[in-house]
């Protein structure tokens, strides 16, 4: 799959996701042979504050990054194509849009999915960010804002008129925010009718998801979320196109280079702190996991997760072979 001037293969994208989509989860994906990993959402509005981000950057590059792809929100034409330009003095490779967040933050704020709900106001988002940047610029779109307003055709052919390179469809209205599930046949119904390559999200857990919503959508590729957090070798079964839980050794391998690479990213405090709920997804659907889950909960430093991570290994064994489980 195409982005501008990169080759994104294998088609599999991990879903831009605030607070947990950060450096080191990245590299964490990407060396499980992620194809691209999409940003957290950065407000365009912030980014245009130039004289905030003199001491800290607003976004980075993570190790083994080759494309740095950034999502941006906001109400306006005219503020995302400024933060999108600012993205790209910042080092982003390409950007993307966000028409589709559900927070109410941010479609109080015209946002996300607000932004999204008006497919004409979508593509003069989309087409002002083309006009401002030359790197590729991409959108990810809801199903639309409740059931009776589902607009995803219109949206994606809108945003891929005004020069989208792909869309990525989330198949759920602002409405449903996470709960019930992702429509595949609006996905299909999109692929069918956008003349740009059109990514999947939605519900994928493992690479027999997968595998399944490209045959019944024809979408080009991917996006996973949720399922990859504290998971990150996913992306691993779907490169390798098969279902195989690493050994618990390699699975505790990984952890702690990730452990070990978040807290020096976001100090020992904070890194412990937001670790906690990679930790307990670690063990998620294992039987006998409940003394794992609370002794999570009391990590204090990195050491105590070396312990956690040590006594876990029998925890771990159980959960071999689970991961096509919800
Ligand atoms: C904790 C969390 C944070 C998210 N943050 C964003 C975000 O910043 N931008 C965005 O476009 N979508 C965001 N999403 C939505 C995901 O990108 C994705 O569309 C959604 O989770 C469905 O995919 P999944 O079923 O594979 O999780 C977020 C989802 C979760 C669970």
């Amino acid at each position: 799959m195409r982005l501008g001037p990169f080759e994104i293969s294998p088609a599999t994208l991990l879903a831009p996701m605030a607070a947990i989509s950060v450096p080191p989860f990245r590299s964490a994906c990407l060396g499980q042979r992620c194809g691209l990993a999409t940003t957290e959402m950065v407000a365009a509005k912030q980014l245009t504050v130039r004289r905030a981000w003199r001491r800290k950057r607003p976004f980075e590059r993570a190790a083994g990054e080759r494309v740095l792809h950034v999502q941006i929100f906001g109400n306006a034409p005219e503020i995302l194509a400024e933060g999108a330009r600012a993205a790209v003095d910042f080092g982003a490779d390409a950007i993307d849009i966000n028409l589709g967040c559900p927070a109410r933050k941010v479609v109080g704020s015209g946002s996300g999915a607000a932004l999204g709900r008006d497919p004409a106001a979508a593509a003069r988002a989309v087409a002002a960010v083309v006009a401002a940047v030359r790197v590729p610029v991409t959108a990810k779109i809801r199903a639309g804002w409740d059931e009776s307003s589902v607009n995803a055709v219109e949206t994606a052919r809108a945003v891929a008129d005004a020069g989208a390179a792909w869309v990525t469809l989330h198949p759920r209205t602002r409405a449903q925010m996470f709960g019930g599930r992702a429509d595949w046949s609006l996905l299909a119904r999109v692929v069918e009718a956008t003349p740009v390559p059109v990514i999947g999200n939605g519900d994928i857990r493992s690479h027999a998801d997968a595998e399944r919503m490209v045959r019944q959508t024809g979408c080009a590729g991917v996006m996973v979320g949720r399922a990859t957090i504290g998971r990150p070798w996913l992306f691993r079964a779907l490169a390798d196109g098969r279902d195989e839980e690493p050994t618990a050794g390699e699975r505790l391998e990984i952890f702690r280079a990730y452990v070990e690479a978040y807290v020096a990213w976001a100090g020992p405090d904070r890194g412990i702190r937001e670790l906690r709920k990679h930790l307990l997804r670690l063990v998620h659907g294992v039987r006998g996991a409940a003394a794992f889950r609370s002794d999570a909960q009391r990590i204090a430093t990195p050491a105590d997760v070396a312990l956690l991570l040590e006594r876990a290994r029998d925890t771990l064994e159980h959960a071999r072979d689970t991961l096509a489980e919800p």
